[in-house]
């Protein structure tokens, strides 16, 4: 079975924030703590998060992201990965971490299945990530290690880019000349949260700024999307081992190739990360639906997904719909 939207869009993937809780503090994703934590009683359990990934696959997604928060903090997140992996028509399984806890778990995510990962790194600067993130540098570079060494394949790692404050690109430029890597400029995307903190002050580097700077550190040629479609724009510096992707959402518009559902840490769907809107998902996991049921729910939220976005801010805090 294949979903397709209202707007000839197929969609076959599926982003999950199994938790809201995270070991760090990153300046554009949780400003300052303005929001208790989830109780752990409205997050996914493992088992709903199996059941719901079960149905989604029969209904037509074949790709699944497990984002927070920070996924590794969840307990169960090895076994979930096992889980996952083992339900017929999964095709593709990622993780989007911040890397901090990766040498702790990294072999039982391999031993589990796990193929590829990405990992949010928004400097190479020591005094920088600290001041960013509230984290140690060190930790995280420890964790890009140790899923390189542990064979990881593709590894991407992603950079928030904000005007003033992590705006030099060339330690990065430098690595991806390197190292096989991806590495992934993302503009900054603005939230109702972080802009009532920071009082609008906070600003991203757009499409053609990042460009320009990139191309201002050697030789950069576009190549193909290595995985066909996708958000991504990709460069290679000549010569290269890794790739430079731009993912710009502000200045480049991608609704047109939207692929996916989101479900947020505390179970609700949402078919847009810019919309308001929420499906009361978890309330189908827990008042005795059928899968059956379930399905319909997934299949007719799809009749919700706008063809565009439509609001400036998020108005979930990214923690919550992990990106
Ligand atoms: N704008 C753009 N990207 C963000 N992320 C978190 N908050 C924002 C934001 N406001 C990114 C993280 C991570 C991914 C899940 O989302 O860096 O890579
Ligand atoms: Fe944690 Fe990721 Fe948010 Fe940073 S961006 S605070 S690592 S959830």
């Amino acid at each position: 079975m294949e979903l397709w939207d209202n707007y000839s869009r197929k969609i076959d993937y599926l982003r999950l924030s199994i938790t809201d809780r995270c070991n760090l503090r990153c300046i554009y994703c949780r400003p300052g703590l303005i929001k208790a934590q989830q109780e752990r009683k409205d997050l996914l359990t493992y088992e709903e998060i199996l059941r719901l990934v079960r149905c989604a696959v029969e209904v037509g997604i074949s790709k699944i992201r497990l984002t927070g928060g920070e996924p590794l903090i969840r307990r169960d997140i090895v076994d979930l990965i096992r889980a996952i992996i083992c339900i017929p028509g999964v095709r593709d399984l990622s993780l989007t971490t911040n890397g901090i806890l990766l040498p702790y778990y990294i072999d039982g995510l391999v031993a589990a299945g796990l193929k590829r990962i990405n990992i949010s790194l928004d400097t190479l600067d020591p005094q920088l990530f600290r001041t960013m993130t509230g984290g140690r540098l060190e930790d995280a570079l420890k964790g890009l290690r140790w899923a390189q060494e542990r064979g990881l394949n593709p590894i991407k790692i992603n950079v928030v880019v904000l005007a003033g404050i992590n705006d030099d690109l060339e330690p990065f430029a430098r690595m991806s000349m390197e190292e096989e890597v991806y590495i992934r400029f993302i503009e900054y995307m603005p939230l109702e949260s972080t802009n009532l903190a920071t009082g609008d002050s906070m600003r991203g580097l757009s499409y053609q700024e990042m460009l320009e700077k990139l191309s201002s550190y050697g030789s950069l040629r576009p190549t193909a999307n290595p995985e066909g479609a996708g958000p991504a724009t990709y460069f290679r510096y000549q010569g290269a081992r890794g790739i430079i992707g731009l993912i710009c959402s502000e200045s480049n518009c991608f609704c047109q190739s939207c692929n996916r559902l989101r479900v947020t840490s505390d179970g609700k769907l949402k078919t847009c990360l810019f919309g308001s809107e929420e499906l009361d998902l978890k309330n189908y996991l827990r008042d005795g639906s059928t899968d059956e049921q379930l399905k319909g729910f997934l299949i007719s939220s799809l009749a919700r997904k706008p063809q565009k976005r439509s609001q400036k801010f998020l108005s979930r805090d990214m923690s919550e719909v992990g990106g």
